[in-house]
């Protein structure tokens, strides 16, 4: 039994508004499921950052030529199926090296092998691991690049937005940048559709979480007496996502009891929108200065360069 996922669960269904992490969505069956959520109609956040990137891979092209820039090293983190790096190496042909950096380890390895097979000559680094934690990176000479799309930015509280971005910094070094995709505030029912499509997708990655419980952990929920639940807060700027109890129910994990109330809910993700000039203060206030942005029709989603600030006399 994995101990640190057992204490996590634990330590969050005792608390008075019981929660999960989100980075125990992802199973190999919770990767499939997003990715299924990727081909929704209702999920703008996929198609609209993916159809930004060639152009963003292009001028960036154009942007580190001007900088002396021969080669980068690009370190991808939450990787997932590695779709949104592919226009970025069709286009930033000065990619040295990329390293791809998720949870779900076999669906990454699955993945890299894919990739390889589309760009034979580059060196590809295929790492399961947590980007919440400490992270050591093998860095060559080339310029270090984070790339960091879905808005998975937006998982975090902004309190720990900003230690990913102080970490990244940190762990990417000097000279470096960060290219980083943000989901942007709007329309709130354009906002809660993309978490609650009509197919019920999202409904069944959210109870995965359960599913995956039970199996690893001992655990004896019942997915059908939980129902998905995906609301707007417009005070926090985030979409919460939650599991509603359909019942009064029990339910037993390693041999601890929790008792559920109908109506009572799971917390089991938010996802934090932001206008692109308070991602760039997040950003800055953790020593990130933004290079560029591109914006989607409408700003319905942006992605944005943002260099570590040190970066002026360092050609690589
Ligand atoms: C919202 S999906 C985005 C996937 C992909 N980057 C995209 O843009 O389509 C989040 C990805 O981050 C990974 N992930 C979530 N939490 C993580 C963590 N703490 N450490 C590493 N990877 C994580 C998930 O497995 C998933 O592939």
């Amino acid at each position: 039994m994995n101990s640190e996922f057992l204490q996590d669960v634990l330590a969050g269904l005792r608390l008075p508004q019981k929660e999960l992490p989100p980075k125990y969505f992802y199973d190999a069956q919770g990767s499939k499921y997003f990715d299924q959520i990727c081909e929704l109609e209702e999920y703008y956040p996929y198609r609209t950052e993916l159809r930004l990137l060639p152009q963003v891979g292009k001028e960036l092209q154009a942007y580190f030529r001007e900088k002396s820039i021969t080669g980068i090293q690009l370190v991808e983190f939450g990787a997932g199926s590695l779709h949104k790096v592919k226009p970025i190496l069709q286009e930033l042909t000065m990619v040295k090296q990329f390293t791809a950096i998720d949870i779900s380890g076999e669906h990454l390895k699955a993945a890299s092998a894919e990739l390889a097979d589309i760009f034979p000559d580059l060196p590809i680094k295929a790492a399961q691991g947590d980007f919440t934690k400490p992270m050591q990176l093998e860095l060559s000479d080339a310029t270090p690049m984070g790339f960091f799309p879905g808005s998975t930015i937006g998982n975090f509280d902004p309190d720990d937005a900003l230690d990913f971005l102080r970490n990244a910094r940190v762990t990417l070094g000097s000279g470096s940048y960060m290219l980083l995709g943000v989901d942007t505030k709007k329309d709130q029912q354009m906002l809660e559709d993309a978490y609650d499509d009509s197919s019920n997708v999202t409904a069944r990655f959210n109870k995965n979480i359960l599913t995956r419980i039970n199996r690893e952990l001992d655990a004896n929920f019942d997915p059908d007496q939980f129902e998905h639940v995906a609301v707007y807060n417009q005070q926090l700027g985030r979409i919460e996502m939650h599991l509603r109890s359909r019942t009064d129910q029990q339910v037993e994990i390693a041999g601890e009891s929790f008792q559920f109330e109908k109506g009572e809910t799971i917390h089991t993700e938010n996802s934090y929108k932001y206008h692109p000039a308070e991602f760039e203060q997040l950003a800055s206030s953790a020593g990130w200065t933004r290079e560029c942005l591109w914006l989607a029709p409408d700003d319905i989603f942006a992605v944005m360069l943002l260099s570590s600030g040190d970066n002026s006399a360092m050609p690589r």
